[in-house]
Order: structure tokens, then C-alpha cells, then sequence
């Protein structure tokens, strides 16, 4: 079993929307999924609530217990993917500790980097401790402007404290809130660019895993 956490204590960076399509992805290699949303403001569970839960499970765990109450559900599964919640708090520290991959999405704007940085901090200071534990800078909502996209990189490139970037990128992409709002996945829709996007992210994040 696999645990990935999305994390970023910014809001609206794609933690919700990586999630589910990263989940539903794993699902039809033939893997058993579970979506953990950690997020007490629920946004999982209302995608799950749109289709009556026929795509991934959900389950609900938002509170600082979460790195002992999801083992006594999670037996059986192959991934668990945890969607992080806003701020730093208990339960994102909660969230890192049970986690064997952490990704965490980042928008190209200095700002979207910068706050970033304690979440960082706290995974890399996790890592000294626990040299399993893998942790990757994914770039999310990318619009296409290479340079900016570089800038970014470079930034997280440049700075030995930082974290690996991987190639895939997530581009900005109506496909995603549109499949979203009705309880799906771009799996579930004809944009055959955001499907691949995500399924070349699952490939690099297996091939890291193992
Ligand atoms: N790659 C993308 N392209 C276009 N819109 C996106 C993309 N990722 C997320 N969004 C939209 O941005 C908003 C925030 O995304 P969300 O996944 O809810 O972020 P978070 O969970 O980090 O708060 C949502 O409206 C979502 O549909
Ligand atoms: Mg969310």
C-alpha cells in the first residue's frame, strides 16, 4: 500500500482536483483506491456526493487523528490519496507523517512559491527522519508560458532546501472544473491532452515510488 498526500496550505492550487483524477487514474490500472479528503471543507465529498460515490470511494477524515484513525480503514487498498486541507495545521502534520509520497501542486506566480515555503520546511525537516518518504513539487494550473513555468522551476532548482520539480506539469484546462461540477474526471471527458497529463504524472510518480 501506497499512501500519496496532496498538499499546500494555499487554497486553490488543484490539491482537490490532482486528487481525483490522479485517484481515478490509478483505479483503471486495476488498483484498489481510496480517497482520504482531510479537508473540513469537504470539496471531495461533495464530488463524491454528485455521483452518489460511483467513481472512487471517499472517505472523510479532518481532524488531527487522521494518521491513527486511517488505519483502521484503509486495509485492502493498494493507493490512498489523501486531499490536503488549507492552512498549516495539525492535521496536515497528521497527513505527512502517514504519508509515503507527498505532492504538492504549486501554480507558476512567485507568490504560490513563496508560500509554499513552510509546508517545505516541514517535509524536509519529516525527511530527516525518515529517509522513505518522497516528496515532489508538481506544477499545476500552468498556463503556456514556457518562461514563467522555467522561472519557477528554477526557483526550486536553485535552492538546495527546496524539493524536486517533476517533468509533468499540469496545465491550465476547462476539462478539469467542467468534469469536476458534475462529480467526474477529465477520464470522463473527450480532452484526450488532460487525460494524458495526468496519466504521464502517475507514471513518473510510480516509477519514483518504487
Ligand atoms: N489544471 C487546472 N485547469 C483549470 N482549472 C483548474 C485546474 N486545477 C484546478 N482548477 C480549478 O481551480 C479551482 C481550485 O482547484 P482545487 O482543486 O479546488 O484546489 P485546492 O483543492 O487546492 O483548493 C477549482 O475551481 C478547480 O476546478
Ligand atoms: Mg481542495
Amino acid at each position: 500500500m501506497q499512501t500519496i498526500a496532496i498538499l499546500n496550505q494555499k487554497g486553490g492550487v488543484g490539491k482537490t482536483t490532482l486528487t481525483i483524477n490522479l485517484a481515478y487514474s490509478l483505479q483503471q490500472d486495476g488498483h484498489k483506491v481510496l480517497i482520504v479528503d482531510s479537508d473540513p471543507q469537504g470539496s471531495t465529498r461533495d464530488w463524491n456526493d454528485e455521483t452518489d460515490g460511483a467513481i472512487v470511494p471517499v472517505i472523510g477524515l479532518d481532524r488531527a487523528s487522521l494518521a491513527t484513525d486511517i488505519k483502521a480503514v484503509t486495509i485492502g487498498y493498494d493507493f490512498i490519496l489523501i486531499d490536503g486541507a488549507p492552512r498549516l495545521s495539525k492535521h496536515m502534520a497528521a497527513a505527512i507523517k502517514c504519508s509515503d509520497i507527498i505532492l504538492i501542486p504549486v501554480k507558476p506566480s512567485s507568490f504560490d512559491v513563496w508560500a509554499s515555503d513552510d509546508l517545505i520546511d516541514m517535509v524536509r525537516q519529516r525527511q530527516e527522519f525518515d529517509s522513505n518518504l518522497k516528496a515532489y513539487i508538481v506544477v499545476s494550473q500552468a498556463i503556456n508560458n514556457t518562461k514563467l513555468i522555467g522561472e519557477v522551476i528554477e526557483v526550486f532548482k536553485g535552492d538546495k532546501e527546496q524539493l524536486p520539480v517533476l517533468k509533468t506539469k499540469i496545465m491550465n484546462r476547462t476539462a478539469y472544473p467542467f468534469s469536476a461540477s458534475e462529480g467526474k474526471t477529465v477520464f470522463h471527458t473527450k480532452d484526450k491532452k488532460a487525460q494524458q497529463e495526468i496519466n504521464n504524472l502517475k507514471q513518473e510518480l510510480l516509477t519514483h515510488a518504487n
